[in-house]
């Protein structure tokens, strides 16, 4: 595996690989779900090129930048064990050198669950991923279905620019208690821990409200996120950031008051605070995912 952080010799070496090419961006600190990306597209791609980049722009000024976990080394072993054949981790100052001045904007995808409490933070995922996918010259690129807005921004931001890259959607990788992993999960305490895994119960919980719902039209949108935002927040330790229930493809909100009919797709996406650590998770409603 060849590690960089120059652009201009991470182009040249993508430009000697024969056959396709793979691309996945990361943040670092990986774990099993970065790595579940790893194995997907090495399986359908002749190459594999990893980023670790921890991108300041998506970050809001009150967020958790300077106490992103890092770990280059650990990162490293790891992605050269998955059959990473260019590993590139540039500085910032390569990736937005002084005079830096352009950005990308997906309207609407963004403005509501994570975009509502992160004002500009996928302006700087779909900068940051633009400008990765020009460097890298990929033919698919991999993205996590646990950051599912992130995903259905970036199949926006493809689509919109023509871009000629496959991007492949992989599912959330959970802990054997059903906790999403992250990043982020290290900040966690032993209670925070505990306290958690609501999270994902919440969301078991609506999947079979909503399918026992379906079957007799006898519920709204609106129940059933009253219910779940209860059960959530029987535990104090939990703040609610959001929970929304939206069409996975166009992310618009139902209505509180719409009935929850027979394959009425739908996602629910949470966003909770435990302790100062924010967490996300979404799961598909109806069963009729693709
Ligand atoms: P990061 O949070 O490091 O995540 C990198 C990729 O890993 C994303 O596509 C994310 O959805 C995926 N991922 C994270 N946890 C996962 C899990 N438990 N199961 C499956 N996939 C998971 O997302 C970013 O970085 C950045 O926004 C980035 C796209 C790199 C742009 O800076």
């Amino acid at each position: 595996m060849q590690v960089f952080d120059s652009i201009d010799a991470l182009r040249t070496a993508r430009r000697q690989l024969p056959g396709t090419v793979a691309f996945v961006p990361t943040m670092g600190y990986l774990h099993e779900g970065h790595l579940s990306l790893m194995r997907a597209a090495r399986k359908s791609y002749d190459h594999l090129i990893v980023s670790i980049f921890v991108n300041p722009t998506q970050f809001g000024p009150n967020e958790d930048l300077d106490r992103y976990p890092r770990d280059p080394e650990g990162d490293q072993h790891l992605c050269q064990q998955e059959g990473c054949e260019l590993l590139f981790m540039p500085t910032t100052l390569m990736m937005y050198p002084q005079g830096f001045a352009t950005n990308i904007i997906v309207s609407r995808l963004t403005e509501n669950l994570c975009g509502a409490a992160r004002p500009g933070h996928f302006d700087g995922v779909a900068t940051v991923v633009t400008k990765l996918f020009n460097i890298t010259q990929p033919d698919a690129a991999f993205f996590g279905e646990k950051d599912f807005q992130q995903l259905a921004v970036i199949r926006r931001l493809v689509a919109d620019l023509n871009l000629d890259i496959n991007i492949v959607g992989c599912p959330i990788m959970r802990e054997p208690d059903g906790l999403a992993m992250s990043s982020r999960n290290r900040f966690l305490t032993a209670d925070d821990r505990k306290s958690a895994l609501r999270l994902h119960k919440a969301l078991d919980q609506a999947t079979e409200l909503y399918s026992a719902a379906q079957n007799t039209a006898s519920r709204t949108f609106g129940e059933l996120l009253d219910h779940t935002r209860s059960f959530l927040l029987a535990d104090p330790a939990l703040r609610l950031d959001y929970i929304e229930c939206v069409h996975p493809d166009t992310l618009i909100a139902y209505a509180p008051d719409q009935p929850i009919t027979p394959q009425t797709p739908a996602q629910l996406a949470l966003a909770v605070f435990v302790g100062s650590t924010r967490l996300i998770d979404n799961q598909r409603l109806d069963n009729s995912a693709s």
